[in-house]
């Protein structure tokens, strides 16, 4: 895949430029996904408060965005808050994520709008506080004609209720058109997804060292390659996004199939017999 946007590598800093330079560009990926995970860690080391934490995570945000959009990176689809995250986290830290989205939104527009960025959601983002929402509508208004890096926010997002809201639609439509059940294939399954418009993932970061998929993208990462670092998100630049993408480039990816150096499959019988005796 070569880069879709315009490339503005001039603007890197020159460590990213150093990194930048080790890349193969016709081999980027075309969708990273990043579970931001460790604001509260970082805080606690500092012996601050979880909100400071989270406030330096929203800052990552940006700048993650600027590389990305810097080398022309088309899809960048970012786990800012979870449906877990709405029913188990304290009201107050709830009210500040929301208070944090909505200022993240004010203030960054314009940002968006000079590197070219469309921001857009997936989730069940019609639950979010009316103000929320509004601010979001106006945000994906205003970025909606950039043509560079589209910047999703997972908000009110669980990879399981999105799996529920798909089968419930593909049901809908299934009823209205009369179709059967044998008839469903996968494509029907992804036409239904929040990220119907996008490509699956190519590469997963999470950070923060857990080696878990919190409910993220649970279909669309079938065949993702996935990097964990122990970096905590408030820490995480967008050279660490080069970074993770030159450790991509370094993985072979199969889909179920052989590697290539495996050459000519073994076809003689009896050599399976002995093998499997
Ligand atoms: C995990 O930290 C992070 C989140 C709850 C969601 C991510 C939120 C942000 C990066 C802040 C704002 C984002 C935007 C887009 C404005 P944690 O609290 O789970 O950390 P911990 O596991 O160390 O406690």
């Amino acid at each position: 895949m070569l880069p879709s946007g315009t490339l503005r590598i001039h603007e890197l800093t020159s460590e990213e430029r150093a990194v930048y330079a080790t890349l193969k560009p016709e081999c980027l990926p075309e969708h990273v996904a990043i579970i931001m995970d460790g604001n509260g860690r970082w805080a606690g080391r500092r012996s601050l408060k979880r909100f400071i934490g989270h406030q330096q995570g929203a800052r990552s945000v940006q700048l993650v965005m600027e590389t990305a959009s810097r080398i022309g990176f088309p899809w960048l689809t970012l786990y800012a808050f979870s449906i877990e995250n709405d029913l188990r986290r304290p009201k107050a830290e709830i009210n500040f994520l929301m208070r944090l989205l909505k200022s993240f939104l004010e203030s960054n527009v314009q940002r968006m709008m000079d590197n070219n960025v469309r921001i857009r959601y997936i989730g069940r983002t019609h639950e979010l506080p009316a103000e929320v929402q509004e601010k979001m509508r106006w945000a994906e208004e205003t970025t909606a004609r950039n043509t560079g890096t589209t910047l999703t926010l997972a908000l009110k997002y669980g990879g399981r209720s999105e799996l529920v809201d798909a089968f419930r639609s593909l049901a809908a439509e299934m009823k209205l058109k009369h179709i059967s059940p044998e008839r469903i294939t996968e494509e029907d399954i992804h036409r239904h997804l929040y990220t119907a418009h996008m490509p699956d993932p190519d590469l997963l970061i999470r950070t923060s060292g857990e080696m878990r998929l919190s409910n993220y993208l649970l279909w669309q990462i079938a065949y993702t390659e996935i990097f964990v670092t122990e970096r905590l998100w408030p820490d995480f630049r967008g050279i660490h996004l080069l970074e993770a993408i030159a450790d991509f480039q370094l993985r072979e990816r199969r889909y179920g199939g052989l590697s290539e150096s495996v050459g000519e499959v073994e076809e003689n019988p009896e050599r399976i017999r002995i093998a499997a005796g």
